[in-house]
């Protein structure tokens, strides 16, 4: 019998933690969670600070904290309780979810849509569902962490799919990815071409219409996350797709959120086929073994389209903030991204820096998030400005006045 003189899982686990959350702290890059002691609007309370302008929530379309999503959600739990404490195969599916995929289908111009309780897990459920041995996913470099995720467990699941990325929307390298997996022999099954429509840390846009020409060249089927174009892109806020003109059904499968300009309180879905969907209904792991979302923010997603669906005139709003917040900031001497987005990140380089600019904002009231690494490449830390219909011209006015003042102090 041998005897080990190991140190126990407990004492190893406590150390490495300590270490790497001492490292954190000694390098200026541990986050701190604020306390928020009120709704989500174009200001907002945070403990400590009292009311800041927020320019860092996805509440684009100012939908978060509007009355009759509110109300929707109230009715949802007067009329049908918490939940069915169970998934959905099992027990059944509410109303409001049948409506809300009903409308989400209508809305992106698809057959049919698909919610879960997050975008994470609908997209968890993409690739690993409709993939299968032979299969290849070619994946934007910079996609959201959720598509990355899926890929991994994709190719985990079943073995024999295969992935590769492309440079950041560059189609000669997409088109380099697409020949190499007609050339490669053992990709024998579909070709998925996956893009953010919107990319989260960039808040630039995908090239869809040449990614879709490339698509149709080579007979790939293209999936796009949108969960920052949808409520945001296009005359009528349908998404990336309708900024660039396109039919909805020009692209195979979206992936999307509620948790951003609908509504804002959680949960994602899928759209595309009906085949697809019923694909996802009947095999997806996260349809089969996780419980729904929960119904009281399936009643307010349902209201907040409606809502967009009603007043186009939000999306417009929007657009006129970005504008105008995007010349400003170029103004103050603030190198930003251009794009017509509402993510307009001021590229700072280290995370330490934009934690502390971050904090600086914060302080003078302006609520701005500083990102660094491992959200963003290292040495690429930036502070993202996110803009909202919720906001007016005080508060935009309000961020560059402080951004000028950031910017006399740090030269
Ligand atoms: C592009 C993108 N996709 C997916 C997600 C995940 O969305 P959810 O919070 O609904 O899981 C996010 C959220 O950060 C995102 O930015």
């Amino acid at each position: 019998m041998t005897t080990t003189t190991r140190v126990s899982g407990s004492e190893l686990f406590d150390q490495r933690t300590d270490e790497v959350l001492r490292n954190l702290v000694d390098t200026g890059q541990f986050k701190t969670l604020q306390m928020i002691e009120g709704p989500m609007d174009a200001t907002m309370k945070l403990r400590g600070y009292g009311e800041v302008a927020c320019f860092c929530s996805n509440n684009y379309l100012g939908l978060a904290n509007h009355p009759e999503v509110r109300q929707a959600g109230i009715e949802g739990i007067e009329k049908y309780g918490a939940g069915t404490a169970s998934v959905r195969f099992i027990c059944g599916t509410f109303e409001p979810h049948a409506q809300l995929e009903k409308t989400i289908a209508t809305f992106l111009g698809v057959e049919a849509a698909y919610t879960f309780v997050s975008c994470w897990t609908a997209t968890e459920a993409l690739f690993p569902t409709l993939c299968e041995p032979g299969d290849i996913i070619i994946s934007d470099e910079l996609n959201h962490a959720c598509i990355i995720d899926s890929m991994r467990l994709a190719t985990v699941i079943k073995k024999g799919v295969h992935k590769t990325i492309f440079k950041h929307s560059d189609m000669d390298s997409l088109r380099e990815a697409l020949e190499n997996a007609v050339n490669n022999p053992d990709v024998t099954g579909v070709m998925w071409v996956v893009t953010d429509g919107v990319f989260s840390m960039e808040g630039d846009i995908a090239k869809l219409p040449e990614i879709r020409k490339l698509c149709d060249e080579y007979g790939a089927m293209l999936a796009v996350d949108d969960s920052h174009g949808t409520g945001v892109m296009g005359e009528t806020g349908r998404g990336t797709h309708e900024h660039h003109g396109m039919a909805g059904d020009a692209i195979d499968f979206y992936t999307g959120t509620l948790g951003k300009a609908l509504g804002g309180g959680a949960g994602g879905y899928l759209a595309g086929t009906k085949r697809g969907m019923d694909m996802i209904v009947q095999r997806a792991r996260p349809t089969l073994f996780t419980n729904a979302l929960p119904v009281t923010v399936a009643c307010s997603a349902n209201k907040a389209i409606e809502i967009l669906m009603r007043e186009p005139q939000r999306v417009q709003k929007l657009r006129d903030n970005v504008a105008y917040t995007r010349k400003g900031i170029a103004e103050v001497g603030f190198e930003v991204l251009e794009s017509p987005t509402a993510i307009c990140p001021i590229i700072v380089g280290d995370t330490a820096k934009a934690i502390a600019m971050s904090k600086r904002l914060l302080e003078m009231g302006v609520y701005v998030i500083g990102f660094g690494y491992p959200v963003v490449p290292e040495g690429t830390a930036r502070l993202r400005v996110q803009l909202s219909a919720a906001h007016e011209k005080q508060h935009l006015d309000m961020l560059i006045e402080c951004l000028t003042k950031l910017k006399a102090e740090i030269g």
